[in-house]
């Protein structure tokens, strides 16, 4: 049978509203930390189009959406999307999501900080970085086959984000990718990022390589 869809939108809610006060009871009796499962998200479940879903969605669909949810909560857009002025100030512009430095913007060599406690200097896209390690410029994470991720295995990404080495045993990822922070997800959650990372738009741009520290006398001057 098929439901109108706006009955199952407004039951759904309900049901896991139940569903968690459930569980948290549960829990609290058993006297342990609540661990209740994450609720599905579910807008993304009852498609426009008026068909009703089974509750239970196409894995496939289940893990962009949380790949999309570990990527935004991840923070992986204040680095890989270009920034730009906003109505509100600077904020990631959508049109560029996670296509790393811009390759039209080259940028000059990086001001010289005086000795002191402050030790990197950031471009106003987010996408440059200069610090003891040299300069970095964060990757093209969509799927353009040329200058993305369009290449790379599930397996590749995966050890590059556990080892903190391209590809897995190539050169070292650097900073300030956070490689400490995530080589810490588990392989569901790596699965779902590169699921989501197949599903953006791709973008043509081809992110610079990274320069080496400035060598002690030039930085004298
Ligand atoms: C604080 C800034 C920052 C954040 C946040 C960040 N990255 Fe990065 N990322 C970088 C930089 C900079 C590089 C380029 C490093 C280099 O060239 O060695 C990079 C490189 C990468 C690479 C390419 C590595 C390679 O070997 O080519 C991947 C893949 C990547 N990031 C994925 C992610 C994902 C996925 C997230 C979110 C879960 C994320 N990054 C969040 C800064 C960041």
């Amino acid at each position: 049978m098929i439901r109108p869809v706006a009955t199952i939108s407004a039951t759904l809610p309900f049901a896991f509203a139940v569903l968690g006060l459930a569980v948290s009871g549960l829990s609290a009796a058993a006297d342990a930390p609540a661990k209740a499962p994450l609720p599905p998200p579910v807008i993304e479940r009852v498609p426009a189009g008026g068909v009703a879903t089974p509750i239970t969605p196409a894995p496939v669909v289940d893990r962009v959406l949380r790949g999309q949810y570990l990527v935004n909560t991840g923070g992986c857009g204040d680095c890989h999307t270009p920034w730009k002025i906003g109505k509100n100030g600077p904020e990631p512009d959508a049109s560029r999501l996670l296509s790393g430095h811009p390759q039209s913007l080259a940028m000059p060599p990086a001001p010289k900080l005086p000795a002191g406690p402050w030790t990197v200097v950031v471009s106003a896209t987010n996408t440059a970085w200069s610090g003891p390690w040299g300069v970095s410029f964060t990757a093209n994470l969509t799927p353009d086959v040329e200058t993305g991720l369009g290449g790379w295995t599930a397996r590749q990404f995966a050890d590059t984000m556990r080892t903190g080495k391209h590809l897995g045993g190539g050169r070292e990822v650097l900073p300030p990718m956070p490689i400490p922070a995530y080589k810490h997800f588990n392989d569901a959650d790596l699965d779902a990022i590169f699921a989501y990372l197949r599903a953006i738009p791709a973008v043509k741009n081809r992110v610079p390589a990274p320069l080496p520290p400035a060598p002690a006398a030039a930085s004298k001057k």
